[in-house]
């Protein structure tokens, strides 16, 4: 016998079509009923899209989150004898920063329990980024997650299918209907997820930037505030820095490369802005967990965080001492003129590294693990016409091609201006606490 509904899809529709505060028991209805099959994605995509025009209270993005959350398994580690705390950051090109960071902050005693993602578009994701160690492994059951966390005190995994299932949904949904970048969904898709992991502290790295979701750093702050919010009635203590996008981050972006660059990084070495970022990222960190006393800057360079990334990668099936893959293909792309290098936009350097195959079109589809570039120089550093900029690694080397069409205009070479500084954004553009 069909079910009797408490409400009608048409009617919430029209309530945020016209501009209305959802209540609770519509939102817990209609995520309920999504997540069920019993409203259609037609009907989901237009809520969607009114949302994404007019908005949502604080109150009913919390009551949003609270039942895509409800819509699964709540996991919980109290087993556990460490403090737990997680990082999440909204993507960006070139951004390891979890690779030596769960390692690190696990090192210095807290329990790291990360679920992370796949790349879309042009950002990398640090799943497809570890799978290119030969035999790791991202699935895992919540007992092995458990293991690997005692063990190691780290894990990075993929979320299970019973984790805020109403969110896969949705954020399917959203991607082909235009409807991703609204705040009230971002804070809701990713807080529900996070919040559902269990941890009990998160640092939140809101990227802003040409290469970021959220290009203005008003946007980014807002964000930032209202996933706070979200955080904070949750219980979880939550804390964001906006940080900058508008530069690919390190030396390299692309799956295996940014294994090879996170490695240097733990072995002491690596890009100065992903050591400035990891070691501030694991401050934050350490101190959200009430961890005190302990400087992670040491643990960095006495490889202690080693020890622990060797043993989580051990721990997930991986051998981390296997060589990664090489492309079969490489092309050199060289300084058009001397100079300064003034700018680098990173959203041109990722749809490129997405183009040699680093990224992919669909959910679902493969990536190429060897694909992506390297960067020889960075803003603020001096170039000769003819020195290397950038080495493009593909296996599919006819992709070099529309790879170079991105990156026309992506550097800007020219004379320092007076002042000597930079138009470019600070690495952390600010600290936001609530
Ligand atoms: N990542 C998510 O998980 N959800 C979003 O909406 C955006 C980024």
């Amino acid at each position: 016998m069909a079910q009797t509904e408490r409400f009608s899809a048409v009617e919430i529709i029209a309530a945020k079509r016209n501009g209305s505060v959802l209540t609770d028991p519509q939102i817990d209805w209609v995520i309920e009923a999504y997540t069920r099959g019993a409203v259609a994605d037609e009907q989901m995509s237009a809520l969607l899209m009114a949302i994404f025009l007019n908005g949502m209270e604080l109150g009913e993005i919390s009551r949003w989150t609270d039942a895509m959350i409800n819509s699964g398994e709540r996991m919980n580690w109290s087993v556990l004898s460490r403090p737990t705390v997680d990082k999440h950051s909204t993507g960006g090109v070139g951004d390891k920063i979890t690779l030596p960071l769960a390692p690190l902050v696990a090192a210095c005693g807290a329990a790291v329990p990360q679920l992370s993602g796949r790349g879309l578009g042009h950002t990398g994701g640090t799943l497809d980024k570890l799978e290119s160690i030969p035999g790791w492994r991202a699935s895992l059951s919540n007992q092995e997650m458990l293991k690997v966390l005692q063990d190691c005190g780290a894990v990075i995994c993929a979320a299970g299918d019973g984790l805020a299932p109403a969110d896969k949904k949705l954020y399917a949904l959203r991607d082909v209907t235009a409807t991703v970048e609204a705040i009230p969904l971002i804070a809701s898709s990713i807080m529900s997820k996070k919040i559902a992991e269990g941890t009990s502290a998160l640092v939140l790295d809101i990227k802003t930037g040409a290469g970021a979701f959220m290009k203005d750093p008003q946007k980014a702050k807002e964000l930032a505030e209202v996933m706070i919010g979200l955080g904070k009635r949750a219980g979880v203590k939550t804390l964001a820095l906006v940080t900058a996008m508008d530069v690919p981050l390190g030396l390299t972006a692309g799956n295996a490369l940014e294994v090879r660059e996170s490695v240097e990084v733990l072995a002491g070495g690596g890009p100065p802005d992903i050591v400035e970022l990891t070691i501030l990222f694991a401050q934050e960190m350490l101190e959200l967990a009430g961890i005190k006393g302990i400087d992670p800057a040491t643990a960095l360079k006495n490889g202690k965080a080693m020890d622990v990334w060797r043993q989580m990668i051990k721990g997930q099936g991986g051998d981390p001492d296997a060589k990664l893959p090489v492309a079969k293909e490489t092309l050199i792309v060289t300084a058009e003129s001397s100079g300064f290098i003034l700018g680098m936009d990173a959203m041109k350097v990722g749809m490129a590294v997405w183009r040699l195959g680093a990224g992919r079109t669909r959910q679902g589809e493969a990536v190429q693990l060897a694909a992506g570039i390297e960067i020889h120089a960075k803003p603020g550093e001096r170039i000769k016409q003819g020195a290397p900029l950038f080495t493009l690694h593909t296996d599919t080397p006819e992709a070099f091609v529309r790879a170079q069409e991105s990156l026309v205009d992506s550097v800007v070479i020219g004379d320092l201006p007076a002042s000597g500084k930079l138009d470019r954004l600070p690495l952390v553009v600010e600290r936001i606490t609530h």
